[in-house]
């Protein structure tokens, strides 16, 4: 390929690539698979490096480049980018509108154009005959930082600006002349765009969860993960950050407010057919009412736009209107950020629990004294890691603020270090897990400490789906998604904590509204009385599967008192009454060996599962009788509520068949002769027991009559 072809071929990739770039970054639109995309770039990439000097500033190669800077240089504004002041009511916004009409001195009937206010970093661009040649932040307002280099890794926003056609232009209501002056601007004029680069929702999740998986501190919100990225020297670390841009002011070089484009929302499109995102929800309002109405309808909207919003921004669509109204202070008259009130409230922190997570991370969240927060109280609030404690300088005791808003964890945003009295104490890591009693390491230079015990998280999320599945506890609707964001957010650490559970602490995760939160609390407050062989089995004890549960429930409930039977039975009992029983007495149940016996009664032992058992006992679980699951009809059976023993061998029958069968019936085993013994049942050689019957003149069965009775 000759230099001419080169350069036709270069001319032709950039133009295709920078379309479907465009379509995919501003349209939402995939018009061409990633994977051929890149092979059209690597094809560009290799063409350019054998002609350098074809290479041109808006080359698609030319988004990620360079060394990292040493420092970023100052740029000046070409006119100032200002703050707004904020109103939080609709009393704000119509004191606004009545200190406008006074400044006017005349009746106001002003048309808004209203905009979401994105919460992000304001950029300003500047393009030059049509390409771009500076991204700067906002800096002090008149004197920015330069971050080109940073800004062009940000793929929605275009290298060179689009040229919109002249009918697209009519039918944003531009004139003839003004679409002249339009081309002239973009061709060899000067057009500046300001706007918001923010991080979605989604990137913020995928980025944490990478940074978390391998140690690295979590970003603590969309901001500063924009911020930050923006921020920083190196335009690598940039462009794996997946920002985003939109843009929210078009700037004219050499023409005053309102001279070529009339209204904001005009502007809005012009933006839009230079290339650039602009916020579909974004609308004209007639009045105030008409605003409010907007307003309202965000704040429902908010917690499923994808990004982080904290209001709206309301401005006089009728652009002359900006001059005339001008600026007062620092901010200009003719628009107010109509913002949506953080929540905040002070506190203080009562404790700390430390949660591991799926990785063995242990995350701090802090238990606060429950303060009420827009309109809803909290009890906790997620401190990321211990470098978040450190950071806060955070000891227990302190007085802090809280903050809450939308849908968002709440969170610890400041600690008043002036209303310490002494008391407060440090908080540390704890040496051993606090779910499993491993060890707690740090690894390398990780910002996250973790339980060194590889099974630790999966046992208990095992355990805890165990007790919620059908055949336990049957808590229909808690699916493993929720009890791991249970776990991971530090709500529970196992079962008996779900009865724990607090609508206030459920506000405080990620994605719950009121609805949801209530619906959790009334599907456990449902199953708070569980039946006995079912809580039995949920306990998860090794080889205990659902019919040895049955069993050992029987076993219980020959055990219990008549008032324990009609009213329920407490934790606390059903754990003496397994802890009176003795290995041999657990084996010579039916169907339980010496390994499950010894399982058995291993977990009546275990001081962590008793105070699992205590907790569902102080949570308000109890235990309810029912007929036994194994003797359906036993009622009406002669066996129904008698108390055999048995001696000597029968022919028909090994021992455990013959016990279950008078289980089965609703009868009862025992092992020695007591008056209250009903029958003895005979085999041949009998021991010493049947003379001891004779003795009492406890009915004696032998095999044939015990047989027929079976029979019924
Ligand atoms: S208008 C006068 N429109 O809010 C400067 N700003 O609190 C405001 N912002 O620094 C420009 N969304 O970064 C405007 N739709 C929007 C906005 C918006 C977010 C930011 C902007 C500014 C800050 C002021």
């Amino acid at each position: 390929m000759n230099k001419t072809e080169a350069k036709n071929r270069i001319d032709k990739l950039k133009a295709e690539i920078d379309f479907h770039r465009y379509n995919y970054h501003v349209q939402d639109k995939e018009t061409m698979a990633p994977a051929a995309l890149d092979s059209l770039k690597n094809e560009l990439f290799l063409l350019e490096n054998e002609y350098p000097d074809l290479i041109t500033a808006d080359s698609p190669t030319q988004r990620v480049s360079g060394q990292p800077l040493d420092k970023f240089t100052k740029v000046t504004h070409s006119r100032p980018m200002i703050s707004l002041f904020d109103a939080f009511s609709e009393g704000d916004m119509r004191a606004w509108e009545e200190r406008n009409h006074n400044f006017l001195k005349r009746p106001l009937r002003a048309e808004y154009y209203c905009e979401l206010k994105l919460d992000g970093l304001a950029i300003n661009l500047r393009y030059v005959g049509g390409l771009l040649i500076q991204g700067a932040t906002r800096g002090d307002g008149k004197i920015g930082e330069d971050v080109t280099g940073n800004i062009k890794t940000i793929n929605s926003i275009p290298l060179r600006l689009r040229r919109p056609n002249e009918k697209e232009l009519e039918k944003i209501g531009l004139e003839a002349s003004d679409i002249k002056k339009i081309y002239s601007l973009i061709d060899s004029g000067t057009i500046e765009l300001r706007g918001e680069a923010i991080m979605s929702n989604k990137t913020f999740a995928a980025l944490n969860k990478k940074y978390i998986a391998v140690g690295k501190a979590p970003l603590a919100n969309t901001r500063n993960g924009v911020a930050g990225s923006i921020r920083q020297l190196d335009s690598k670390v940039t462009a794996e950050r997946k920002l985003e841009f939109y843009a929210y002011d078009l700037l004219l070089d050499n023409y005053e407010r309102g001279e070529v484009i009339a209204r904001r929302d005009q502007a809005d499109a012009l933006a839009n057919l230079l290339g650039f995102k602009t916020l579909k929800q974004n609308q004209i309002c007639a009045d105030l009412e008409a605003v409010f109405h907007f307003y309202n309808g965000v704040e429902k909207k908010r917690p499923s736009l994808g990004f982080e919003i904290d209001g709206t921004v309301v401005k006089f669509n009728d652009l002359r209107m900006w001059n005339i109204l001008g600026i007062v202070g620092k901010a200009p008259r003719y628009m107010m950020a109509y913002k949506f009130s953080a929540a905040q409230a002070t506190t203080k922190i009562e404790g700390i629990v430390w949660q591991v997570g799926r990785t063995g991370a242990l995350t701090p969240t802090a238990l606060l004294d429950p303060v009420k927060v827009g309109g809803v109280t909290i009890s906790r609030s997620t401190l990321h890691n211990f470098d978040e404690i450190n950071r806060l300088d955070l000891r227990l005791g302190d007085t802090v603020i809280i903050e809450r808003s939308g849908d968002v964890i709440p969170k610890v945003v400041e600690v008043l270090k002036n209303l310490r009295n002494g008391q407060e104490k440090i908080i540390e890591v704890p040496a051993e897990c606090p779910m499993c009693g491993g060890k707690v390491i740090k690894v390398g230079d990780e910002v996250a400490y973790r339980c060194a015990n590889k099974r630790c998280y999966a046992v208990n999320l095992r355990r805890i789906g165990h007790f919620v599945s059908k055949g336990a506890a049957d808590i229909d609707g808690l699916g493993p998604k929720l009890i791991e964001q249970f776990l991971t957010s530090g709500l529970i650490k196992d079962a008996a904590d779900l009865y724990a559970l607090k609508k206030a602490d459920l506000l405080s995760l990620d994605r719950f509204g009121e609805k949801k939160a209530d619906n959790v609390i009334e599907i456990l407050a449902a199953r708070r009385e569980l039946a006995l062989e079912r809580f039995i089995y949920g306990l998860g004890i090794r080889h205990v599967g659902e019919e040895t549960a049955d069993l050992l429930a029987d076993r219980i409930r020959e055990m219990l008192t008549d008032s324990e039977k009609e009213k329920g039975l407490t934790i606390e009992k059903l754990t003496k009454y397994f802890q009176s029983f003795s290995l041999e007495d657990l084996e010579n149940m039916p169907d339980v060996g010496p390994i499950v016996a010894r399982s058995i009664i291993d977990f009546w032992h275990d001081a962590a599962d008793l105070q699992v058992l205590e907790k569902f006992s102080a949570n308000g679980v109890s235990l309810k009788i029912e007929q036994s699951v194994l003797a359906p009809n036993s009622a009406k059976s002669p066996f129904f509520g008698k108390n055999f023993v048995l001696t000597g061998s029968l022919n028909s029958l090994t021992r455990g068949e013959a016990k279950d069968k008078i289980k089965a019936l609703g009868g009862k085993m025992k092992d020695s002769m007591t008056k209250e013994i009903d029958f003895l049942v005979v085999g041949a050689e009998p021991g010493s027991k049947l003379e001891k019957a004779k003795k009492m003149g406890v009915r004696i069965l032998e095999e044939e009559e015990f047989l027929q009775m079976l029979e019924g």
